[in-house]
């Protein structure tokens, strides 16, 4: 069996996983072009079109994260070839993380304090408590589940939406297109966690804001795709001034990394940070890397992803 392999630090992920199957052939991108054809399986994070194109036999490919698009995106990607994309391997758990600073964030009035200290101003606010901050998740596989208990689990009151019905413990769920609006009515902070699909393009746009509470705030650990940009810069209105929108926390950009001279970088409301909130912890990854292909190769069978779905 081989396997090509292509990520960051490609060297220490192909050393890693060798020792986890030492029968198994194991090759990196960086490997010439000789060495790297002819692989049974691609274990691949955002691999380019020529890498996935010089493959004649694929029998499988890991995608090395949660979200899928850009592999399916992706014009080299061969047709009817399965795809497994990595179950919560860690990053729920990071993700719980940055969700947690960013709803505390804005709960705790830190966006508030910052301003205030940028002026040299002393002054207290009074504290909403956090069973009055009801935290609205869109999104509810394995991450979203993961942030939405984990916040529950913190005390906040936690909403959660999926296309079809789910249900989890301590979190309210709703579904479908009337359950997203029943929940935008009802948040304080609202976190994206969907994949990036056709239907979920431009989900929050000028109709989404609008059902948000008024001073609502806005976290994306998700996907850039799914903002409406010109629509969150007008929710949130100019300046320092809190408008509609309080503030937007984001993570992710249609395009990375986010252009110099976006007009998100400098909106005083807007805090961005590097797509870094969940990034793939490399032995858990690996784990269910090594259960797919033993799994594949004992012809057993594997949830794949939905291209049409496209998760
Ligand atoms: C990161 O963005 C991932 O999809 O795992």
């Amino acid at each position: 069996m081989k396997i090509l392999i292509h990520i960051d630090d490609v060297a220490q992920w192909r050393d890693a996983l060798a020792r986890r199957l030492p029968e198994v052939e194991v090759v990196t991108s960086e490997a010439p072009a000789a060495e790297r054809r002819g692989a049974d399986y691609l274990a691949v994070w955002k691999p380019s079109a020529e890498l996935l194109q010089e493959q004649e036999h694929l029998k499988g490919i890991v995608n090395l994260g949660a979200g899928v698009d850009a592999l399916l995106n992706n014009p080299g990607l061969p047709k009817d070839v399965p795809i497994v994309k990595l179950r919560d391997a860690g990053m729920g758990e990071l993700i719980a993380d940055y969700t947690r600073y960013g709803v505390l964030h804005y709960q705790r009035d830190f966006d508030r304090y910052l301003r205030q200290e940028a002026a040299t101003e002393w002054r207290e606010i009074t504290v909403v408590d956090k069973t009055e901050w009801p935290v609205g998740i869109l999104g509810l596989g394995a991450i979203g589940q993961h942030v939405a208990q984990s916040l529950a689990a913190d005390g906040y009151p936690v909403h959660g939406w999926s296309r079809s019905p789910k249900s989890l413990e301590n979190v309210t769920c709703h579904h479908g297109e009337a359950g997203l609006w029943d929940l935008l009515h009802q948040v304080r902070t609202l976190v994206l966690l969907l994949p990036d699909t056709p239907a979920t393009r431009h989900i929050i746009n000028t109709d989404t804001l609008q059902a948000l509470p008024d001073g609502a705030s806005l976290i994306n650990p998700g996907r850039g795709t799914l903002i409406d940009e010109s629509a969150l810069l007008d929710a949130l209105g100019p300046g320092e001034r809190e408008g509609r929108l309080r503030g937007a926390l984001l993570d992710a950009f249609p395009n990375e990394p986010l252009a110099t001279e976006s007009p998100l970088w400098t909106h005083p409301r807007i805090r961005i940070t590097p797509h870094m909130a969940g990034p793939t912890p490399m032995d858990a990854a690996l784990d269910q890397v090594v259960e797919t292909l033993q799994a594949w190769e004992a012809g057993e069978s594997v949830t794949t992803v939905d291209p049409q779905a496209g998760y």
